[in-house]
């Protein structure tokens, strides 16, 4: 089977990772979580006591920091500086800075150049926020995968209420419409559906669901798929 690429873009908790990972493993793809290259930056600057707002300092950082994207047997790992940080960029502090440090445009640049050179073999799924407009326009397959906000938050909150005991719903929500409202309003690379993607409503359908349905859309536009 001729190898393609797959974008997979859409808003926090729409359950984009699980799908992309399933789909890449029916396919024999290489799955890429570009969500977690940002969370990296972040937990760099965070770890050097950098604020959001020191623009130039994280631009500089993202510049000469070491970053590293590998297949794991979970998903991917990710090494900052030849350090396993794959568990702790998932933390309150980093996820709560990552909208904010995503906006700085050297931040971008760098990492949308990784992004393009890691798909230029082919055979990738990859999965953010602009993948299809931006970092892969000519993807051969493209979708946006939504849900309701009450759904992405419930999906959210079952992932992280064991390491945030104290955390509730309502914050869930309140958190991810504020991210949303960030990664959609950001002047670099909103977030937003790339003309030619097929839309996927994940509300009522679980991971397995949704990769089906994504291999579903592969076979169908571009005569590819298992
Ligand atoms: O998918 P995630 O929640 O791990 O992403 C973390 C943040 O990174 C999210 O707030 C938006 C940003 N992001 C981005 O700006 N562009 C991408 N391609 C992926 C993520």
């Amino acid at each position: 089977m001729d190898k393609f690429n797959i974008a997979i873009d859409g808003p926090a908790g729409a359950g984009k990772s699980t799908a992309a990972r399933l789909v890449a493993q029916r396919l024999g793809f290489i799955y890429v979580d570009t969500g977690a290259m940002y969370r990296a930056v972040t937990w760099k600057a965070l770890s050097l006591g950098l604020r959001p707002d020191q623009t130039d300092a994280i631009a500089a950082m993202a510049d000469s920091m070491e970053l590293e994207i590998l297949p794991g047997a979970n998903g991917q790992i990710v090494l900052v500086d030849g350090r396993d940080v794959t568990e702790e960029i998932r933390s309150a502090a980093v996820t709560s800075n990552v909208s904010a440090v995503s906006q700085i445009p050297e931040v971008r640049a760098r990492l949308v150049g990784m992004q393009k050179r890691m798909a230029d073999e082919k055979g990738v799924v990859m999965d953010g926020r602009d993948i299809g407009t931006q970092v892969l326009p000519n993807a051969e397959v493209k979708v946006f995968l939504t849900a309701s906000v009450k759904a992405r938050a419930a999906r959210r909150f079952e992932e992280i209420k064991l390491k945030q005991p104290n955390i509730t719903l309502e914050q869930v929500e309140q958190d991810q419409a504020e991210r949303d409202r960030m990664d959609q309003e950001r002047e670099v690379s909103p977030l937003r559906r790339a003309s030619d993607a097929v839309l996927l409503d994940a509300t009522e359908l679980n991971p397995e669901q949704v990769a089906e349905r994504i291999l579903e859309i592969s076979r169908a536009s571009s005569g590819k798929g298992a």
